[in-house]
């Protein structure tokens, strides 16, 4: 009997402040016509004080939960995909898994720069297809605002904030994700990095004062390496699933920049129509960039269920990577919940967890 890996529900969230191109002219040395003409990009949204990762991976899987008309209790394994987790450990999954009450999942952080929604959905296909798991909650969040130098106007334009979250489902039907292709090249790490912070320099005086814990870039570079690997991951995804260009109805990229997008969709020679892109309104929000485009499409009509989908995504690493999916619709076995309604039991699970450790704590230490 095969399995197939269909995506039910899918939201996205990202935050109310906006950042325009006009803005960003009053901090470094840009104008809103070179950014729109050499990335497409207009505006991007920036967190609060109040936001961050994971609650803006929350936000965005409550709405992709209540859309596919699943409870946090039936997820069995959350993914997200993050450069920017909330700390080293625990794991931003984790914070989400005890925000939204899935108290049976497992969870883990997948770090593969903007290519990290496109492996953490192979990941959670591949549990589903071999039988080991039926649902999953697959993440793409990032606060880049926060690693971002604002007096480096090659990167400070580039990036923005958002969360983007789909639920896969196990089925006997055919269609969903239907074929991935993964790839790194390592010898290209330092064309993109964010040197310090992790284990080979911890945060001292030093990094600090070399501005070291904020995204540095090779532009040119990358944008070389994007234009090729985005039209060769699209054919290898393409062809391992077993149809042809002509198959596909919409491609959605990552959206790092509207000129990478462009000179793919002429590598591939296909319509611009069939290419999704949305980076003019929130910039490059790496992981988060692919789901977000996905909700976008879904709500303009632009997905229809038995519609083949190309992800495509790119990032640091390097890395790169494609799936085909053939489009679902949610399953809606049951009758949906408020989203109102998963964050109230979550809190009430969460705060009797603690009490209960702390109670269990207390009474230890006093048998010992
Ligand atoms: N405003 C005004 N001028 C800027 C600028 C800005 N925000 N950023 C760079 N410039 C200047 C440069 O300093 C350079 O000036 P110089 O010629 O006097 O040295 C000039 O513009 C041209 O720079 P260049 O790097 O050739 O521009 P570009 O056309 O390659 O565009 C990027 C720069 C960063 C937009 C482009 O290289 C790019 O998008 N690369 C990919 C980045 C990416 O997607 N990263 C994330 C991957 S997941």
């Amino acid at each position: 009997m095969n399995r197939y890996a269909h995506i039910t529900g899918w939201g996205y969230a990202v935050p109310d402040q906006i950042l325009t191109n006009h803005d960003l002219s009053l901090i470094v040395d840009t104008s809103d016509e070179w950014i729109v003409t050499r990335t497409g990009i207009r505006e991007r949204r920036i967190a609060d004080k109040k936001e961050s990762t994971a609650s803006l991976a929350t936000d965005a899987s409550i709405r992709a939960l209540h859309h596919a008309g699943v409870k946090p209790a039936e997820i069995q394994l959350i993914i997200v995909a993050t450069s920017t987790p909330e700390h080293i450990f625990p794991a931003t999954a984790c914070l989400v898994q005890d925000q939204i009450g899935a108290s049976k999942a497992g969870a883990f952080d997948l770090s593969a720069a903007c290519s990290g929604f496109i492996y953490a959905l192979d990941m959670a296909t591949q549990a589903i297809r071999t039988g080991s798991l039926d649902s999953a909650l697959v993440i793409g969040s990032e606060t880049l605002s926060r690693f971002v130098d604002w007096a480096d106007r090659n990167t400070c334009v580039l990036f923005g904030d958002g969360a983007g979250a789909i639920v896969l489902q196990a089925s006997e039907e055919p269609g969903g994700v239907l074929s991935s292709t993964l790839h790194s090249d390592g010898s290209g790490g330092d064309l993109l990095i964010l040197p310090a912070g992790g284990s080979k320099q911890p945060a001292n005086e030093f990094t600090i004062s070399q501005n070291l814990h904020t995204i540095q870039m090779n532009g040119r570079e990358v944008f070389r390496f994007a234009t090729r690997v985005l039209v060769q991951a699209t054919q290898d995804a393409v062809h391992k699933a077993g149809l042809n260009l002509s198959d596909i109805h919409l491609i959605i990229p990552h959206q790092a920049n509207q000129r990478i997008i462009d000179a793919a969709t002429r590598g591939l020679s296909i319509a611009p129509e069939r290419v999704f892109i949305n980076v003019e309104r929130y910039g490059n929000t790496s992981t988060a960039s692919i789901p977000i485009a996905v909700c976008e499409a879904a709500a303009q009509g632009k997905l229809n269920p038995e519609d083949n989908v190309v992800f495509v995504g790119f990032g640091a690493g390097l890395t790169w990577g494609a799936s085909v999916i053939r489009w679902s619709s949610p399953f809606l076995t049951r009758r949906k919940i408020h989203p109102a309604r998963y964050r109230l039991p979550a809190r009430l699970r969460s705060f009797l967890l603690r009490l209960l450790r702390k109670i269990e704590g207390w009474i230890w230490g006093n048998w010992q």
